[in-house]
Parts: C-alpha cells; structure tokens; sequence
C-alpha cells in the first residue's frame, strides 16, 4: 500500500494480503528494495498513484489497483510496457463530486463560508454582510464532458442554471451548447467548473486567457486535479481581480498548498474532499477489493483501466 485507506479497509485487507506499508517507511529505497521484490499488488490512490520507480522496484508486479476514480498519478506507459494491470473506482463516488461542485458553486455565489465567519466573529451585529449573487439565469460552463461533468450538468437546471460543455468532441447526446476550447466556453460561463481527468493531456488548460475570457465577475471551480490549472496564473488573476472567485478542492501541490491561495476572501478551499463521504469511500475500498481479488481469481476486472 502506497498510503493509508480508511480504517474499515483493513481488516478485509489484512486478511486476504500480506500488507506493507510504504508510506509508514523511514527510508523509502531502502524499504523498497527490502519488500519490493516480493510485491505483486499495489494499493494505491488517486492522489499518489505509482510511478516509474515503484513499479519498477516491484518485478514481479502483476496489479495496481487505485482507490479513486483518476489514474494521472499512475505511469501508465510504465505499467502497460510490464504488462502491468491498473484498476481505479469510476461511476460510485460521480454523485458525490458532483454534489461537492454545486456546494462549492452555492457557497462561492451565496458566501456561505464568509458568511459563517460574519456571524461567529460577531461582526453581524455591526452590519451587513455584503450580498451574494444568483444562481437562477446564469450559465455554468463544465470543462470535462465525462462521468462527472454529466453528472454536475444534471443539478443545474434545478438552480435555473444553463449549460454550456467542452470536450475535446461534441456529445450528439447533450441538451447543451458545445464549446470547442476552454477560452470560448469561458467566454460563455458565469462559472466555470473544472471536471477533465489529469495528466500531460489536460495540464494547464485553464491559464490567464482561460480567466481572461471568465472575466472580473466570473467564477472558476476545480474538482479534477491541481495540474489542470496553471496556478500562478489563477492567483495572478485573482490578485489583479481579473476573475470573480474561486472555489478549490485540488492544487499544484497537496496538502502544502502556495499559501497566497490563503489570503483570498473570495476563495474557498477545501482538502481534495469531493469524494469525501463515507457512502463512496466504502463503495471505492470495496471496488479497489473486488479488483484485487478478482485479478488474484483469475476473473475478469470490474473496473479496468488497462
Ligand atoms: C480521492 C480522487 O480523494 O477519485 C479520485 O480521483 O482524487 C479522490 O476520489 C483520491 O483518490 C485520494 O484518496
């Protein structure tokens, strides 16, 4: 195992594998030359993943299976040239993110956090807590047409909210306006949520044309990963006020964030917890457990992704 799982996925763990324990390891070569050549799973998550290194300090490697529905941080190229499977938790934790993406879009529109903070300091018995803005009329532009993104587009017709969508194709299926890159669905969003998958394919595709087109009231949400925003780029423009908001579950660099992302009234931050309720994360541990023993069994993956 890369790093911890919920306490609950020990026990069924520990009983069907030997486990060893790599982010509890003082010295990690070390640690991995010692146990590495006997490994034939890896537990990893989304966050984590498993690099060239890894995979090749484990020879007789067979399985990684990633307790999150991303593989970005997984080396693909490595694991396929080893004939190496990967495995990851699609479709059980989508509601939940996507509930997370609207929380964050409400909070950020209705300054629910700033508006907590007005009330507990005190400060509401001295004034008004500035206004909020809408939801009802505006457009929400969702960069990512997958799993996801669908899944965020499904809520916004509930809040009055239209749709506008980009993808790297057009779904003939969507209701909604299709957008061929991220500057033009900007263009066209008041809220502009991040939902693509990671890696070299998607990184820093929203940079400062991105906030350009999003304009000085508009809103960015991330709750794909960090990589996919260039992140100096965001907090140039939040500095400069050349966007409206933003609201954050992922960055560059977890959980050592660049603390200039702290001083932000009109940020909210929170800890890559979109899939953060124990209905998924019991539901992702069972699918990273299926996998592993169905791969162990000889039995075809539930969830494959090579
Ligand atoms: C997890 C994720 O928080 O599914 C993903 O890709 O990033 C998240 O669900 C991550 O895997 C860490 O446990």
């Amino acid at each position: 195992m890369v790093g911890p799982y919920p306490d609950w996925e020990m026990p069924p763990l520990e009983r069907d594998y030997i486990i060893h324990k790599l982010w509890l390891a003082g010295d990690r070569a070390r640690f991995l030359s010692e146990v590495g050549p006997g490994i034939r799973a890896i537990a990893t998550n989304g966050v984590l993943g498993a690099n060239a290194e890894l995979i090749d300090a484990c020879p007789k490697l067979e399985i990684i299976a990633c307790f999150g529905v991303g593989f970005d941080a997984i080396d693909l190229d490595r694991a396929r040239a080893r004939g190496v499977r990967v495995t990851n938790t699609p479709d059980v934790l989508t509601e939940d993110v996507a509930d997370m993406a609207f929380a964050l879009i409400l909070a950020i529109f209705r300054r629910i956090v700033e508006g907590d903070a007005f009330v507990r300091s005190g400060a509401w018995t001295k004034g008004a807590l500035p206004l909020g803005r809408s939801l009802n009329g505006k457009t929400l532009g969702v960069l990512g047409y997958g799993r996801i993104g669908r899944a965020i587009a499904r809520r916004a017709p509930v809040f009055g909210m239209s749709v506008a969508y980009s993808d790297l194709g057009i779904d003939p299926q969507a209701p909604h306006a299709y957008h061929a890159d991220p500057v033009s669905l900007a263009r066209a969003s008041d809220v502009l949520v991040a939902t693509t998958a990671g890696g070299a394919g998607t990184r820093s595709l929203v940079d400062a044309e991105v906030f350009d087109a999003l304009g000085p009231e508009g809103l960015f949400v991330n709750v794909s990963r960090g990589s996919v925003v260039d992140e100096p780029a965001l907090i140039a423009a939040l500095e400069e006020k050349r966007i409206g908001g933003a609201a954050l579950d992922v960055f560059w660099n977890e959980p050592n964030i660049d603390a200039r992302l702290l001083r932000f009234p009109n940020v909210i931050l929170q800890p890559h917890h979109a899939s953060g309720t124990v209905e998924a994360r019991m539901a992702m541990g069972r699918l990273v457990r299926d996998n592993l023993a169905a791969h162990f069994a000889g039995r075809p993956l539930p969830t494959p992704v090579i």
